[in-house]
């Protein structure tokens, strides 16, 4: 058992290599209105895997970057949790994959690192850097680090709605005792309940029912931030430097702050300073009927997301966390994480002192689970976040045409037989080489 702060010391980050642009190549096929992307979900553009990529080789390459840049060898590393939903195999966890990658290119192996994968949607992620806490927490890590990475290929089938808010990458973290990053506190909140809003039943593109999932997320959302405050108090606006919420699209955690931000103000001084402008929060006692009640909140909210007060308060503490977000589309699993480390990047472009500020940390899962705890920034933050080699690789992504994303698409579709060039020319990193004989997908580290 350790006493120790306990947290992320080291992250890293893979984006898939091409890139699909939403409102220049996308939305002019669909014949849909360039806005409905950009401003509506938030988007601009959707990373995708080129044809040699995998959740594999994201994973194994984000890992590889991680552990080169902390100087790490493999025994230095008790355990290696994998978080996705874009598996391909029910029994072999990717972590070995992973794990057989990595001794490709080290000395030394991982034969006594516990590997695992975790599966809850998108919140598995967060579930697994949960795990190593706890198991760093118990004192059973014999002094090493765990490795959490959350990979995935989130594509949609063609045609479904999902489409335009596909993704593919990896955030890699090493979770540490005495954490560079971010600590985490033991304070957690779950919203949990068994939902039918996306599920992938021994399929491979997801069944989706969006309006539904937009509002199961709001559900569970609010449980998990109200079990939150049942053990750590009432949470208020400004306890808060950033809040990054899991981002299946910008527009989803656009609707999320302005209901959490409502709530959080209810009762306090901060709701009597708005009223002379937008009046009190409605009572649902005051109303005859539910029906009137629920649209009269509707109507505050509305007129509370136009204030100057809520506005200043997002542009300060939720635009941040999904700058990137908007340039890589969802990655699932990793999506709360990429908004943890793009407010962070941001705060470092701002040249911000972050040290010893909270933040709020939103993930969700569909099916469906949010789980909500608070981080504390450590003294390291800065150079941990510098190191983080993301701009360059956005920067890089291959801009595909319409043509050539239905071609990767299909290049991704375990159903359809292609035969694609990749678009871009792997270097120093790992590739989806072939199958074996057990068709296992088997992979190469390319010079
Ligand atoms: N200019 C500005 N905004 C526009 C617009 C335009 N020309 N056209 C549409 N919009 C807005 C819509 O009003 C809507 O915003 P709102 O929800 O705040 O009203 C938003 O853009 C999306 O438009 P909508 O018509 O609802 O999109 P859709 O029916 O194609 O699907 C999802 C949206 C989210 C349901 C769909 O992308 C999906 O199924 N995604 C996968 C599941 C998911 O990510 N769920 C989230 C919880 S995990």
């Amino acid at each position: 058992m350790t006493d120790r702060a306990v947290g992320i010391d080291a992250i890293e980050i893979w984006t898939g290599k091409c890139k699909l642009d939403l409102a220049e190549t996308f939305a002019p096929e669909k014949g849909d209105d360039p806005e409905k992307y950009t401003k509506g979900l938030g988007l601009r553009a959707s990373s995708f895997p080129d044809t040699y990529e995998d959740i594999v080789t994201m994973a194994a390459n984000a890992a590889k970057s991680l552990l080169d840049r902390e100087g790490l060898a493999p025994t230095d590393v008790g355990r290696i949790d994998v978080a996705t939903e874009s598996a391909f195999d029910n029994s072999k966890p990717v972590s070995t994959y992973v794990a057989g990658c990595l001794e490709q290119v080290y000395e030394g192996d991982f034969r006594h690192a516990n590997k695992g994968e975790r599966k809850f949607a998108c919140v598995s992620g967060t579930q697994s850097v949960d795990d190593a806490y706890n198991w760093i927490r118990a004192g059973r890590n014999r002094g090493r680090a765990a490795l959490v990475i959350a990979t995935d290929t989130a594509l949609y089938a063609r045609g479904d709605p999902g489409e335009a808010t596909q993704g593919a990458g990896a955030v890699a973290m090493l979770v540490d005792e005495d954490p560079s990053i971010v600590s985490l506190s033991t304070d957690q909140g779950i919203g949990s309940m068994d939902e039918t809003d996306f599920l992938k039943p021994q399929q491979q593109f997801p069944s989706v029912d969006g309006k539904r999932s937009v509002k199961v997320y709001l559900a569970r959302m609010r449980e998990a931030l109200e079990d939150y405050e049942s053990v750590s108090g009432r949470v208020g606006v400004e306890d808060f430097r950033f809040a990054p919420f899991h981002t299946p699209f910008p527009g989803m955690v656009r609707k999320a702050a302005v209901l959490a931000y409502r709530h959080v103000t209810r009762g306090t001084e901060l709701e009597e300073a708005l009223a002379p402008e937008i009046g009190r929060q409605p009572r649902e006692d005051a109303f005859d009927d539910r029906e009137a009640f629920e649209t009269a909140m509707r109507d505050y909210v509305d007129a509370l997301s136009e204030t100057s007060r809520y506005r200043e308060w997002y542009e300060a503490t939720i635009e941040p966390t999904i700058d990137i977000g908007r340039q890589v589309g969802n990655w699932y699993t990793g999506s709360v994480h990429l908004a943890r480390a793009s407010a962070l990047l941001s705060a470092l472009r701002n040249d911000e002192d972050l040290v010893g500020e909270e933040l709020l940390v939103g993930s969700y899962g569909s099916g469906a689970q949010a789980e909500i705890h608070s981080e504390t920034v450590r003294e390291g933050w800065r150079e941990g976040v510098a190191a983080i080699d993301l701009q360059e690789r956005l920067g890089a992504r291959y801009d595909l045409s319409f043509d050539e994303y239905e071609r990767i698409h299909d290049t991704h579709n375990h159903d359809v037989e292609s035969d694609v060039e990749p678009f871009t020319q792997p270097a120093n990193e790992f590739v989806h080489a072939g199958w074996g004989r057990m068709n296992e997908r088997q992979y190469e580290y390319v010079e």
